[in-house]
């Protein structure tokens, strides 16, 4: 079982990847094996709408100038997705925006490539706005037809310097029973 992980933020090692490094810790500790993907200064365009994927049905985006096609091919070979994103202007990044339009458009032009996944959402801010960008990849995550796990609160973590969510005592707990029921849910599909 494999469990992969996309930080949508322009800040390598920040504070969403700490926070999504904590869901995935709780995952190793079920022996899901775990992968996590950075974005950060890579540039993904959004979706120009040419709709290509609807007649290839290769599973792939036909912009092939950047890195989405990685990223969709690793989260199809996976049997759970994380997302993260940093809040920007109150909601993800352009790049996890990027990958929201287009493996959208990939995944409904195949069948749903990553239907019943298991598939979940963390989101760092500073102080507001982060509803916004948990609630535009979850969107993307049950469009997708995939299956989520909650956790004790919404999956979002405090802090503006790289490493400060680490003193959200509340978000870090979050994180980590988000990652136990990932691990029960993964368990119960594919165990
Ligand atoms: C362009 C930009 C926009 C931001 N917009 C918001 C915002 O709307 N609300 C907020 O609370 N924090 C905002 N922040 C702060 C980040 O969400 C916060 O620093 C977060 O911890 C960064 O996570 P990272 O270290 O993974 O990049 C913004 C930061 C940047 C760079």
């Amino acid at each position: 079982m494999k469990v992969v992980a996309i930080n949508g933020s322009a800040r390598k090692d920040g504070n969403t990847a700490i926070l999504l490094n904590v869901v995935l810790e709780e995952l190793k500790k079920d022996g899901i094996e775990t992968e996590l993907l950075q974005m950060a200064g890579e540039n993904l365009q959004g979706c120009v709408a040419c709709y290509k994927c609807f007649k290839t049905k290769d599973c792939r985006c036909a912009n092939d100038k950047d890195k989405m096609n990685e990223y969709i091919a690793k989260m199809r070979e996976a049997d759970g997705v994380l997302l993260g994103s940093p809040t920007y202007f109150s909601d993800v990044t352009s790049n996890m925006r990027a990958l929201i339009e287009r493996c959208g458009f990939v995944g409904r032009a195949n069948d749903y490539i990553l239907k019943r996944k298991v598939g979940s959402s963390v989101v760092a801010v500073r102080r507001a706005g982060a509803i916004p960008a948990f609630s535009s990849m979850n969107l993307f995550l049950h469009y997708m037809q995939m299956i989520m796990p909650g956790s004790s609160y919404w999956n979002i973590g405090i802090g503006r310097d790289p490493g400060e969510v680490l003193k959200d005592a509340e978000g870090i707990q979050t994180m980590k029973t988000l990652g136990e029921n990932m691990a029960w849910l993964l368990k119960r599909l594919h165990g």
